[in-house]
């Protein structure tokens, strides 16, 4: 029975599953992944969810690339598999060991942390360098919108800004043990806490998110889709919600037409998915 749980929409979407038959000898472990998508919320290939067979990818444009982290989660830890590159219908993996992405929907260039530093992948010529001469151990990653800094976040849970292409970098003093960043549009600085609570850190310190549910156990933070132009995004359970830089936030509803996107685009992740898992147990 396999069992398929799409936990996030917009820009990064986390899709865990948990498939008895294909783990039949490790009880307690979980295989997962996050998805990064180079165009969020923007599809109009199709309008009808029901008229997009199952087994077919449409809507992810061809020259999409969709990125997937791939990790397994045993009981006391969680072992990163790499990152793979979805394009025009084939799964690659394109960096073994990968943890994190940072995508940026117009351009052409992805940064992908990895345990020995910053790389950058190129989705035209799908060429892989070494970015810079850091060599932190990185869990998280995202590129300013204004410039070509970075934000990473290390195994260590400290936050740093690289600058000057990936030569220098300088920690964020106001993001105390972070497990997870994000930034939005506007290039303000989110992170959710230890205690699974987001903050911004303006320039006088961290500030508590307000309006949240208080015991979300699942809280994940990322770049807000496009078409929301201030604030960054936040997945509580199955509800989003956009988190804005002044401390506060609000619900998100989806529109009729933004839902069967989303819902067509997980089924479509759930292929990707598959068609990943496949290849890789060869
Ligand atoms: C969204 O799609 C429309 C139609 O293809 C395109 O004109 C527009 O530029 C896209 N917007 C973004 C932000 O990619
Ligand atoms: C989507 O719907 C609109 C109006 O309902 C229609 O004009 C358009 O052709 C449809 N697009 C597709 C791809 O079916
Ligand atoms: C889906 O397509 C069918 C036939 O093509 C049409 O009758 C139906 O109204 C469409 N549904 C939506 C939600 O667009
Ligand atoms: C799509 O999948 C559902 C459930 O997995 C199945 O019932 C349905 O027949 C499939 N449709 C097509 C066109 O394959
Ligand atoms: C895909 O990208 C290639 C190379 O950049 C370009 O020539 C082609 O027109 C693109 N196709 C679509 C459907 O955008
Ligand atoms: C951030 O990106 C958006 C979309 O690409 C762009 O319209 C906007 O001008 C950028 N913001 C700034 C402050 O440059
Ligand atoms: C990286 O390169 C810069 C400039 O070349 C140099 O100043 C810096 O010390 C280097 N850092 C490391 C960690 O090697
Ligand atoms: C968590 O929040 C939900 C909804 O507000 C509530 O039903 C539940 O009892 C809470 N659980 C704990 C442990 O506080
Ligand atoms: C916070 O910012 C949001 C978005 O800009 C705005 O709608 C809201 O009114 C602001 N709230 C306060 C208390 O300033
Ligand atoms: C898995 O691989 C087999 C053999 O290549 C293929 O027949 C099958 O359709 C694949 N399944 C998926 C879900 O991609």
């Amino acid at each position: 029975m396999r069992v398929l749980l799409v936990c996030l929409a917009g820009l990064l979407v986390c899709l865990k599953t948990a498939d008895s038959h294909s783990l039949p000898h490790k009880d307690y472990e979980t295989d997962s992944s996050k998805h990064y998508i180079t165009n969020p919320l923007n599809d109009t290939s199709g309008n009808n969810s029901s008229s997009v067979p199952n087994n077919s990818i449409r809507n992810l444009d061809s020259n999409t690339t969709t990125f997937i982290v791939r990790y397994v989660t045993t009981v006391d830890k969680k072992e990163y598999k790499g990152i793979y590159a979805h394009k025009n219908g084939k799964v690659k993996k394109i960096l073994e060991g990968g943890r994190a992405v940072s995508v940026w929907p117009s351009k052409s260039r992805a940064y992908l942390g990895h345990k020995d530093g910053i790389y950058v992948y190129d989705t035209e010529t799908e060429k892989l360098e070494k970015y810079g001469n850091l060599s932190d151990s990185i869990i998280g990653i995202v590129k300013e919108n204004c410039t070509d800094d970075l934000y990473i976040l290390t195994e260590d849970h400290v936050v740093y800004k690289v600058i000057e292409e990936g030569t220098k970098k300088i920690k964020v003093n106001e993001a105390e043990h972070a497990e997870q960043i994000a930034l939005d549009w506007d290039d303000n600085l989110y992170y959710i806490g230890a205690n699974n609570q987001p903050y911004v850190v303006a320039s006088d310190g961290a500030k508590k998110i307000e309006g949240l549910p208080a015991n979300s156990t699942s809280a994940v933070i990322s770049r807000a889709p496009i078409k929301i132009e201030h604030g960054a995004w936040l997945m509580s359970g199955q509800q989003p919600y956009v988190i804005y830089p002044n401390a506060t936030s609000e619900p998100f509803v989806f529109s009729d037409q933004e839902k069967l996107e989303y819902e067509k685009r997980n089924r479509d992740l759930q292929v990707i998915f598959l068609q990943m898992r496949n290849q890789t147990e060869k």
